[in-house]
């Protein structure tokens, strides 16, 4: 090949790439003729000038460390990524190299500034344009190649390696600022919560948030092909409760004016919820005064509800100056292969001092009964058990059922194995003169049968105290033979309607309403609760995966993770059942989209299966002191222990740079602070 056709060659493909870059964004500048362009095995970098004029309107864009540009290389017209690593800016005088001493008075010259900047930047990602291809650009860049500030979504998803479809979480970032002017969107495809996702943060650095915003994003279905998902929330701190109402920064528009805009941007794709399902676990106390007043089940559950909701709405209705009406109240029934599921219907009518709308409440009541449960339910409830105790339970309870004895409530379990203690301390295995009831009285039997040491009959003894201490079990709700005690809602058949029933909503576990009426230490109450209705979820995925059939995914979030799973729980079978249970849970998501969301304020309080389980991590504005336990690049150290509210770093393997910033926006549904309204 001549010279000439070479040459000619390169002045073809020098134009293309003008070209292309200028249908792609806007030209800053042109790798630099008199710097080298290099690369090594360390990687490459490339120098380019950058005029006055251009740097001046848009330095934000493209002179900060950090900054993302695209450069349009010569020989393969591919689109690169480009990482500002350094930016060099110089007086006029500087050109000079005068010594300082030159100048007896320092003279201020607006023209001394009209020098081009010089900007150092590091090759990321090369993009194909022709095939779509994306892949590291390992390659030298050529001198006089454009320089552009992007424009165009696709293009620059594709250069920064971003997922172009999934869960919106917000925008990529440089720094704190959202990159390419707010339109590098970041998705997480639906398959990484299947591989489950770590949120990290400090009180006040946006975890709820970015969890509501990413509630509000699945539920309305934006850029995820079609694919729904159940969602299930674990709430402590009733964050959840109120995620049916409107945001509101959209209605005080007290917020700062770029907020404004990333937040409405967001919500012209991304529209609220009109409903939510609440999980309420109802516990003796809770139902104490209303069976005194109420005559049927029925009304009492209407009447707790009501309540609950008025309780619920008033405070923020009135902090507000808004107003509501509750339009619509029914105890509703759906028939179940298992028993029946009972749920209070309601239909609110908010109105925002002018804007008005409804949203649907639908309150499940959630309590258990103990001859519902196999022993081995019973036992996995509450993992304080000691091994020994599991194992003797779980005895005592298949012997005793074989002689077809029946205990109609916990309450009389605990009895007959109190009873138990007292005659094994006594030495004494006959009938006391309070003769037991007979089913009670076997229960003793089989205890002195199986020769059940005392430390384990305490053990026993002491977590079915906790268990009881709870008040779900057994709930007395004034009705009559099986309505006697209020039925475990069979929440496989919430899922499996949730859809065509429940019209989708979140479901979301009230936990803070049982822990108000229950007696029991809150932490146990809550776990206790809380991992009964994981397993639920898991049996049923468990099954239909079984039966070969269809199911859609679910998400299930913990937000503050550590009260569920904490770092240390007392005894050591603690540890091994929690963490027992998480790792079957989640080994059975990656293949059943089975997707665990969990957030914590520290990596050191949540267990260690937590960190090992989950391949995406977000890390939120975070203390200094956990960053030991996050393997963070250096790059990315300090700007976590400084980044501003909803400001994070996130590292996925579905990433191509396996991290990136970004920035959730304001809340996109009902986020209200419920402590600081009462
Ligand atoms: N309704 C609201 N609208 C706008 N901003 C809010 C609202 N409520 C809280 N914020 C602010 O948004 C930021 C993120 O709050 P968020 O509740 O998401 O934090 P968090 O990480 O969950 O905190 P915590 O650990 O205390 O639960 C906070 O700085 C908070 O002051
Ligand atoms: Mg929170």
């Amino acid at each position: 090949l001549a010279t000439s056709d070479i040459v000619k060659s390169i002045e073809d493909k020098l134009k293309a790439a003008i070209e292309v870059a200028s249908s792609l964004g806007e030209i800053v500048g042109y790798v630099s003729r008199t710097s080298p362009s290099m690369i090594d095995e360390e990687g490459g970098y490339v120098v380019f000038d950058v005029d006055p004029v251009i740097y001046f309107q848009n330095f934000s864009s493209i002179a900060q460390s950090g900054s993302i540009l695209g450069v349009i290389d010569i020989k393969t017209l591919n689109v690169i990524s480009l990482k500002v690593l350094s930016v060099e800016r110089r007086d006029v005088l500087a050109e000079l190299d005068l010594p300082d001493m030159y100048f007896p008075i320092p003279q201020a010259e607006a023209t001394g500034l009209l020098t081009k900047t010089r900007i150092k930047a590091r090759p990321l990602l090369a993009y194909d344009v022709k095939t779509g291809e994306v892949t590291t650009a390992n390659y030298v860049i050529e001198p006089q190649s454009p320089v552009l500030l992007l424009r165009n979504p696709h293009v620059i998803q594709k250069i920064m390696g971003l997922p172009s479809e999934g869960v919106f979480l917000g925008y990529a970032t440089v720094g704190d600022t959202p990159a390419f002017g707010g339109h590098a969107y970041l998705f997480l495809p639906l398959k990484a919560f299947y591989q489950h996702v770590l949120v990290l943060g400090t009180t006040g650095s946006g975890k709820t948030t970015l969890l509501k915003n990413i509630i509000a994003s699945i539920i309305s279905g934006y850029n995820l092909n079609n694919e729904k998902a159940s969602i299930v929330v674990f709430d402590p701190n009733k964050d959840y409760v109120t995620i049916p109402l409107k945001p509101l920064w959209r209605l005080m528009k007290q917020m700062p004016e770029n907020e404004l805009v990333l937040a409405s941007k967001a919500m012209e794709k991304i529209n609220g919820l009109n409903g939510v399902i609440i999980l309420l676990p109802i516990t003796r106390s809770v139902v104490e005064e209303y069976v005194e007043i109420y005559e049927t089940w029925a009304r009492v559950l209407k009447a707790i509800a009501e309540d609950y909701l008025n309780t619920l709405l008033k405070p923020i209705m009135s902090k507000f100056s808004w107003s509501y009406e509750v339009e619509e109240l029914e105890v509703a029934e759906e028939p179940s292969p298992r028993g029946k599921l009972r749920y209070v219907k309601s239909r609110i009518r908010v109105n925002y001092g002018g804007e008005v709308s409804e949203v649907y409440y639908y309150i499940i009541p959630y309590a258990l009964r103990f001859p519902d449960l196999t022993p081995r339910e019973l036992i996995s409830l509450n993992p304080y058990f000691t091994r020994q105790a599991k194992d003797a339970l779980q005895r005592i309870l298949l012997a005793f059922s074989s002689k077809n004895a029946y205990l109609e409530t916990i309450y009389d379990l605990y009895e007959a194995l109190k009873e138990s203690r007292f005659r094994v301390e006594e030495k004494q295995y006959k009938p006391r003169s309070i003769i037991l009831d007979p089913n009670k009285e076997y229960v003793v039997e089989v205890v002195r049968d199986l020769a059940i040491h005392k430390s384990t009959i305490e053990n026993m003894i002491r977590q079915i105290a906790a268990i009881i201490d709870t008040g779900i079990f057994d709930v007395y709700v004034k009705g009559t033979g099986e309505d006697k005690y209020l039925h475990e809602p069979p929440l496989e058949s919430v899922l499996s309607k949730h859809f065509d029933v429940f019209n989708g909503y979140p479901i979301v576990v009230d936990l803070e309403y049982l822990q108000l009426h229950s007696m029991a230490d809150p932490e146990k109450t809550i776990s206790i609760v809380a991992f009964r209705i994981l397993n639920k979820i898991f049996e049923w995925k468990l099954v239909q995966s079984r039966f070969k059939l269809e199911s859609q995914p679910v998400l299930i979030f913990i937000d503050e993770a550590h009260r569920f799973f904490p770092s240390r729980g007392g005894v050591e079978e603690y540890i091994e059942n929690v963490s027992g249970m998480i790792d079957r849970i989640a080994r059975l998501g990656r293949a059943r989209k089975l997707g665990l969301v969990f957030s914590t304020h520290s990596p050191k309080d949540v267990h260690d299966i937590v960190l090992q389980l989950t391949n995406t991590k977000i890390v939120l504005r975070t203390d200094k002191s956990h960053l030991s336990a996050l393997d963070l690049p250096d790059e990315y150290r300090d700007f976590v222990t400084r980044s501003s509210d909803r400001v994070g770093v996130i590292k996925s393997h579905v990433l191509r740079l396996g991290y990136t910033t970004f920035k959730t926006p304001l809340p996109l549904i009902g986020h209200y602070d419920l402590s600081v309204l009462t």
